[in-house]
């Protein structure tokens, strides 16, 4: 196969940041995506509907000439969301999901949720108006390895949450073990999973053998390569609870290489073609469009996108550097070269 053409992408989690990289961001997104899923982990967060229509029209003002591309809108859950603003979310016709961070647990997280137990009246106003929670699935106590910290959320949490509100619907983003894997592949219909390019492309040796490399360093951090296999798997699987969501994350190339680095890895100057090389490794190249164009709006219960990317076989070398803000940042993958091609 030389070539594919796909319904065009979208991406279910990505950071955008604000002002000045908007001017990266967005037409980095809209390079191939429809749609994004817009994290809200702004400093301050948005947490109310005014913050996220006034960010939504920020947004927009970077949207490229000519593009469809929209923005999804997300909510900041801190421990004083009230119902009153999930119904009014709910209502607004351009909010599609509540972010749930575990306070602490990564960039800007600090007002994010202290106690999971406390959001019951939040979680059920959720799951009566058909939102979408989104989860940052790591626990944060310092008694849990950074590595387990997926895993032990999954049972400490994740599992009490699912039974108490069976019928809320939960994305667990960017997993990354092969317990978030199969937790979601045996969990019902409105639990899914977004998986991120980094990590199906690697693991935590490429990240740490032979020198530490920060340009990798996201949470959740890289896993060993079993679960990098098993997130292949679940992938390439076809299986419709699993889905695109790049986690793309911007920071300057001097807030990463520091000696308190940044988490996060910039992806949207080529991920569909990250992922192509993914699937076509795995000899699925006819499962990523499942993955990559329906599996995610099916779940979020929005319409297909009716236009289409073409990608060709064909290799090229990912740049070195992107400007960003008043800098520049290194993307993920750069100066390697990759064996797809968006086309058009
Ligand atoms: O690596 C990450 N970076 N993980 C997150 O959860 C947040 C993100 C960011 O905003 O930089
Ligand atoms: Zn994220």
């Amino acid at each position: 196969m030389d070539s594919i053409t796909l319904i065009r992408p979208d991406d279910w989690h990505i950071h955008l940041r604000d002002n000045l990289a908007l001017e990266t961001t967005v037409p980095a997104a809209a390079r191939c995506f429809d749609r994004g899923i817009v994290m809200p982990n702004l400093t301050p967060p948005v947490t109310t509907v005014s913050r996220a229509s006034a960010y939504r029209e920020r947004i927009l003002a970077h949207t490229p000439y000519g593009s469809n591309w929209q923005p999804l809108m997300v909510l900041y859950l801190t421990d004083n969301t009230s119902p009153k603003e999930i119904h009014a979310a709910a209502e607004s016709g351009f909010i599609y999901g509540c972010k749930y961070y575990p306070a602490g647990a990564t960039t800007n997280s600090d007002s994010g949720v202290t106690d999971l137990t406390k959001m019951d009246a939040v979680f059920e106003a959720m799951q009566s108006v058909g939102m979408v929670l989104q989860m940052h699935g790591e626990v944060t106590s310092d008694d849990v390895d950074i590595f387990d910290r997926e895993a032990v959320f999954i049972e400490r949490h994740l599992r009490p949450l699912v039974a108490k509100f069976p019928d809320l619907k939960i994305v667990l983003e960017h997993i990354t073990t092969q317990q978030g894997a199969e937790f979601v592949l045996n969990a019902s219909d409105n639990i899914g999973a977004t998986i991120t390019p980094q990590h199906l492309l690697y693991n935590r040796n490429h990240m740490l053998v032979g020198g530490i490399r920060p340009h990798l360093f996201c949470l959740p951090i890289l896993k060993r390569d079993v679960h990098q296999q098993a997130l292949i798997k679940a992938a390439v699987s076809g299986n419709q609870k699993i889905f695109l969501g790049t986690d793309s994350a911007p920071h300057t190339q001097d807030a990463k290489e520091s000696s308190c680095g940044c988490a996060g890895c910039f992806s949207h100057h080529a991920a569909i073609e990250m992922y192509a090389e993914v699937f076509d490794q795995a000899g699925a190249m006819d499962k990523l469009e499942a993955f990559a164009s329906t599996n995610g709006c099916d779940f979020y219960g929005l319409p297909r996108n009716n236009s289409t990317i073409l990608l060709r076989r064909e290799p090229w070398k990912i740049q070195a550097a992107v400007p960003y803000e008043d800098t520049q940042l290194i993307p993920l993958g750069a100066g390697t070269t990759l064996n797809w091609m968006l086309v058009e």
